[in-house]
């Protein structure tokens, strides 16, 4: 049993459709109400910044999931096997070895050298959308910029675009927290054919090896640290779908907060140099990735409250980026907000490995928009997406004029 507590907190409940509409309300009832929240079975809910920022580096606590976990959530088949591959729920030792693998990818240096090709497609997609004096920024700039850049970095060739996107949108079903019985299904097949799509690339690049992702993968398989040809295909599998959805979904959410709020437009039209910091505060406001599990590993203590291993612990990042105790009007958009610590990209050793790849996709891409642009208005109201696993917009149409 975990140690009693005087009042039973309220329960967060990720299907109720208040919480869909607007989870800030549920979070800021929830902070309210209790540090400790209950959860499904077996579960406690965490909203406040300071537990979830110290929970999210907290060695007590693993990433690695009950296998019921994955199957109560997946299913039995190719997606329940291939979550239990992939880093995101790795611990050490394999965690270690995987990220090693996969960071290479990551340097600063390669980052460098990925800004010029950034640059070129920012332009390219840009360029019709301003000659027509409108885009709609989901299907014009936040999906193919993410999709073509990590595209890149793993080594994945230009043509198979748009037939390899639906499948990697298809996949993130099996993220959803909500997950439904048909959902499986979809990301089933989704599962399977990326593994062998992604496993004959693998083949090519055995034969002639270059510089991308696909052959530091053969590079380490051949290191003999326990990495399997499965766990190279899963995780390069895994690598595109984190790579692209969620700084979609960064790219849509900061148009369309940016465009609710004149007065914030306004002060980062007059001033380029606050983009960096505005992206920051994009990432806070509606961060993609709402929520992380971690696993009680050790018995912890929270507010009084000891909860005992084998537990999960559902971290609210969302939650925490809008506490009041740690921001200064949460609930504003303001681009100037210095400091901001917000928790969008995790933390401790799973700290979000494509955050810097992120950052530099959404500066290129604001510095190109504002430059480009004096006037910039919404056109439609933004439509929110429906069943994906991150926060994020279906579509933003808005109109621009050059100058
Ligand atoms: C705005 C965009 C992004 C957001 C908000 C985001 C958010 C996150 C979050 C919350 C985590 C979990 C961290 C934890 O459990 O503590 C994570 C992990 C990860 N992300 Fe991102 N991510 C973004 C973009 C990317 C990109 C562009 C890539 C790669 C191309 C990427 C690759 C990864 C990987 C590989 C992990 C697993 C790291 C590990 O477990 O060691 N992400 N991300």
């Amino acid at each position: 049993m975990d140690t009693p507590h005087e009042a039973i907190p309220p329960r967060f409940d990720v299907s109720d459709p208040d919480f869909q509409v607007d989870p800030y309300a549920t979070y800021a009832r929830l902070r309210a109400a209790s540090a400790v929240c209950r959860g499904g079975p077996g579960q406690w809910v965490i909203s406040r910044y300071r537990d979830v920022a110290a929970l999210l580096g907290d060695p007590r606590l693993q990433n690695q999931l009950p296998a019921e976990y994955y199957r109560l959530t997946a299913g039995n088949g190719p997606t329940a096997e291939f979550l239990q591959r992939i880093l995101i729920y790795q611990d050490r030792p394999k965690h270690t070895i995987l990220r090693k693998a996969i960071g290479h990818c990551f340097e600063p240096r390669k980052l460098e050298a990925l800004r010029r090709r950034i640059e070129d497609l920012v332009q390219q997609r840009l360029a019709p959308a301003l000659e027509r004096g409108f885009l709609e920024v989901v299907e014009d700039l936040a999906l193919p910029l993410p999709i073509m850049v990590v595209c890149e970095i793993i080594g994945i060739p230009v043509a198979d675009y748009n037939e390899i996107r639906p499948k990697a949108m298809e996949l993130g079903k099996a993220f959803v927290l909500t997950n439904e019985e048909s959902n499986r299904a979809t990301a089933d097949a989704a599962v399977s054919w990326l593994r062998c799509y992604i496993g004959r690339l693998l083949e090519q690049r055995n034969r002639s090896p270059t510089d991308d992702l696909l052959s530091r993968m053969l590079v380490a398989e051949g290191h003999n640290e326990g990495l399997s040809r499965e766990d190279l295909i899963d995780n390069t599998v895994f690598l595109f779908f984190a790579g692209f959805e969620t700084t979609t979904s960064l790219i849509s959410t900061a148009c369309a907060t940016l465009l609710e709020s004149g007065r914030e437009l306004a002060r980062l039209q007059s001033d380029l140099s606050l983009i960096p910091n505005a992206i920051e505060e994009f990432l806070r406001y509606d961060a993609p990735v709402q929520s992380r599990f971690r696993l009680v590993r050790e018995a912890i203590q929270i507010d009084g409250r000891t909860i005992k291993p084998g537990r999960l612990l559902l971290l609210l990042l969302g939650s925490a980026n809008h506490d009041d105790a740690q921001f200064v009007e949460p609930e504003k958009l303001n681009v100037m907000r210095r400091p901001n610590m917000h928790v969008s990209f995790g933390g401790g050793n799973h700290f979000c490995l494509g955050a810097g790849m992120a950052r530099l996709e959404a500066l290129i891409l604001f510095e190109n928009l504002l430059r480009c642009c004096k006037r910039i208005e919404q056109r439609e109201k933004p439509v929110r997406s429906v069943g994906s696993p991150f926060r994020t917009y279906a579509r933003v149409p808005i109109d621009v004029t050059v100058g």
